[in-house]
């Protein structure tokens, strides 16, 4: 098929890009390299297959030419990270729904089918574990704008259901933490970087929190397994949560990768306040109702923690 990755040089989307190149598919990937990088595509820069382009889902012209050629588009362009939903809402808010808009508007006239990044942020902080995908979304108030992401991308979801209900074919992936080689080290995301990073470098380990909040993490190899399965026909006009159900606390989590690495890093406790400002509240477990997905796509998650880990933090020791 030919298909359009956008957001195609970040952590998820460039292994995406590989897999599909793999898979015999025809791959233009657009990315404003706002935290994508293009040496995450180098390797593939003579790749008959392969188009990089570096512009914005913003775009329209741009988009407009490249959706007129696509079977898919995987729209995977984002602005995420809860360092920039705290510090600069208006940048999250724009970055996740303009281009969204765009990409649906464009892809509705030609029936080219879309596959949407969303997120296990959408489900906020319903305490009813786990989450199957017609489970409520319970956020604090829109003045706190840690809520801003989670708000934009379920406003991203109702776009895509109502261009389902017009015709189009369209399907939501809710990706529950992934992590694995690539992912940004940068303040603006991702705790396995953070301290993959931190216990390489020998230095500290900084637990937000009381450290139980819970999550289930996802080695990025099994994210792009059940985004690739999300190709099929079947999958069309529905939410699927991707992720895997071995829920983990962040000070656990902090305490295998101290192991793993063989660090000599501490582990050491920061308040919400001094991570993100007054007033963060985190969610204190997120968990995925899989059943969705095994049964329509047929996911199944097969990277043990503690071996996704492994194949994590040696890419880290290569690139640090
Ligand atoms: N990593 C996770 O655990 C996770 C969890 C839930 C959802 N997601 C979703 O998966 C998708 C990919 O996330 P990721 O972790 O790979 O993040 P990422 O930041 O590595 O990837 C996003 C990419 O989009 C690009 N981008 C941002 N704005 C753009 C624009 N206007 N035009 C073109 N490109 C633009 C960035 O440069 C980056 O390469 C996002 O939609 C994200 O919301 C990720």
């Amino acid at each position: 098929m030919k298909i359009v990755v956008t957001g195609g040089a970040g952590f998820i989307g460039s292994h995406l890009v590989e897999r599909l190149l793999e898979e015999g598919h025809t791959v233009w990937t657009i990315d404003d390299f706002s935290n994508g990088r293009p040496e995450f595509l180098s390797h593939l820069q003579n790749h008959k297959r392969h188009t990089l382009i570096q512009g914005s889902v913003m775009d329209r012209v741009v988009m407009k030419k490249l959706i007129a050629k696509a079977d898919v588009v995987y729209h995977l362009a984002a602005v995420l990270g809860v360092k920039n939903t705290v510090d600069d809402p208006i940048k999250v808010i724009e970055g996740n729904i303009d281009g969204t808009r765009n990409v649906l508007e464009l892809a509705y006239p030609r029936h080219v089918k879309v596959i949407f990044a969303s997120t296990s942020e959408i489900y906020g902080k319903n305490e009813e574990l786990p989450f199957h995908e017609m489970s409520g979304r319970i956020y604090g108030a829109p003045s706190v704008h840690r809520w801003c992401y989670a708000t934009a991308k379920s406003l991203d979801e109702h776009m895509c259901f109502a261009y389902a209900q017009k015709g189009l074919p369209v399907n939501v992936l809710r990706y529950f933490n992934a992590y694995g080689p690539r992912q940004t080290n940068s303040q603006y995301g991702g705790v396995v970087a953070q301290f993959i990073k931190a216990a390489l470098k020998g230095e500290l380990l900084e637990v937000y929190g009381d450290g139980c909040q819970k999550r289930c993490f996802t080695y990025v190899d099994d994210t792009i397994s059940g985004t690739l399965a999300a190709l099929k026909p079947e999958a069309n006009g529905l939410a699927f949560n991707i992720g895997t159900n071995r829920s983990i606390s962040i000070r656990e989590l902090a305490n295998l990768i101290v192991s793993l690495s063989n660090s000599k890093s501490s582990i050491v406790s920061k308040t919400y306040d001094e991570a993100y400002g007054a007033g963060y509240e985190d969610i204190p477990a997120r968990e995925p109702d899989l059943t969705r997905s095994q049964t329509l796509l047929g996911y199944r998650p097969s990277v043990k923690l503690e071996e996704g880990l492994m194949r994590t933090i040696d890419w880290y020791r290569n690139h640090i």
